[in-house]
Formats: structure tokens, sequence, C-alpha cells
């Protein structure tokens, strides 16, 4: 496995990456996932919100958070006052990587190499969205776009200019969850999401 480049399609519309991603083999996750799991939104979105990669729920559903941290997140753009027709949605790593916790599928981190196996899918949609913001949520994401040395926590909620976008890095909302004092973890999410609302509005 060679990552994604060799799958890419020469013509590179939405609609025509998303069926190429379908039969992607470009690392050894296509094997046991069920479904690649394509970006979704509108290609004028000025919004961008690119996540990990996705879970249970979204490798059944075939579409990226629609499962419990897709929840938070949904949560976070309506009390940010974010409109929905404004947002696409992706994640760095397009099929879901997984253990058996007895019939349980518990998630795994991607790996560097299957982060970067996968970042073609990801380079290409950008080339293909302008969004004004890039809401980089969580580690995974930020390794992808903006390299492994970038720290989460040291510039969450600043925005960053970066090439023809600005980015707003968060944590991921699978952490808000995870986080002893949810109620504290999901505030400072909403905060992160708020401060990318500013930058479009
Ligand atoms: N977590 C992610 O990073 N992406 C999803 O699509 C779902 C959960
Ligand atoms: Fe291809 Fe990405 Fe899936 Fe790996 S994770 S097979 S690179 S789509």
């Amino acid at each position: 496995n060679k990552g994604a480049a060799a799958f890419l399609p020469t013509s590179r519309t939405l609609p025509e990456l998303r069926r190429a991603a379908a039969g992607c083999q470009g690392c050894g996750l296509y094997r046991d996932a069920g479904q690649t799991v394509f970006g979704e939104g509108a290609v004028d979105a000025r919004y961008l919100f690119v996540g990990e990669q996705p879970g249970d729920q979204e490798d059944r559903q075939g579409a990226p958070f629609v499962g419990p941290a897709g929840r938070v997140l949904d949560r976070a753009m309506e009390e940010a006052g974010i409109d929905r027709d404004e947002v696409y949605v992706t994640n760095a790593v397009k099929h879901f990587k997984f253990t058996y916790k007895g019939k349980r599928r518990i998630h795994q981190k991607p790996s560097a190499a299957e982060i970067d196996a996968c970042l073609p899918w990801l380079t290409a949609e950008m080339a293909l969205l302008h969004p004004d913001v890039t809401v980089v949520l969580g580690a995974t994401a930020a390794r992808a776009l903006l390299g492994p040395s970038f720290r989460v926590t040291h510039h969450r909620g600043q925005p960053l200019p970066h090439g023809e976008t600005v980015v707003v890095a968060t944590i991921h909302p699978s952490a808000v969850l995870r986080a002893p004092d949810r109620d504290a973890a999901y505030e400072g999410f909403l905060a992160d999401v708020r401060a990318a609302a500013r930058v479009v509005t």
C-alpha cells in the first residue's frame, strides 16, 4: 500500500473524488472497515471541519460525524450560530480503524503512516473547497494539516492564517465525551467553535 495518490481520479469534482475514494486501498485500513467515509457538504461551504477518522456509527452509515461525537459537534455548531448549509465536514483518515473488545468495535488511533497515506484525499477536497475557516478537530487532523510539531493545546481557539484559509484548532469532540468534567470541556470546545464563527462573520 503506497498511499491514496494512486487512486485519485484525473477529473476532480467532489462526486468524482467520493466515487474514487470508495475503492481506495492506499493503506491497510480498507480491509477491516465497512466502507470509505468521505466528506460531506457544499463545495461553496464557508466552514470546513476536519476530524480524525470515522467511528463505528460513521463506518456503518457511510457519513462523517453521525455518532456520539457528531452530536457534540452538531450542538456546538448550533450554539455558535453556524448555518449547516455553510459547512463541509470530513476526516483526515477515511476508514475506521478499530479493535474488537468482545463484540464491540473500539476506536484505535491512526498511525502517522496511515495519516500520510490518506492525506491526498483531504488535500484534494481542500483544493476544491474555499472555506473562510478550517476547524481542525484534534491532534490527528492537526498532524495532517499542520505537521507533527503543532500542539492543539497551545494554539486552540486562535485564528491562524494558513494559505487561503484561516485555521482554528480545537480538541476533538470525542475528547469532550471522555473528559472528567464534560461540561467544562464542552464549554471550552464551544468557545473555540465560536472563535471560528467570528472569522466568518
Ligand atoms: N470522529 C471523527 O473524527 N470523525 C467522525 O466522523 C466521527 C467521529
Ligand atoms: Fe485509502 Fe485512506 Fe482508506 Fe487508507 S484510510 S485505504 S488511504 S481511504
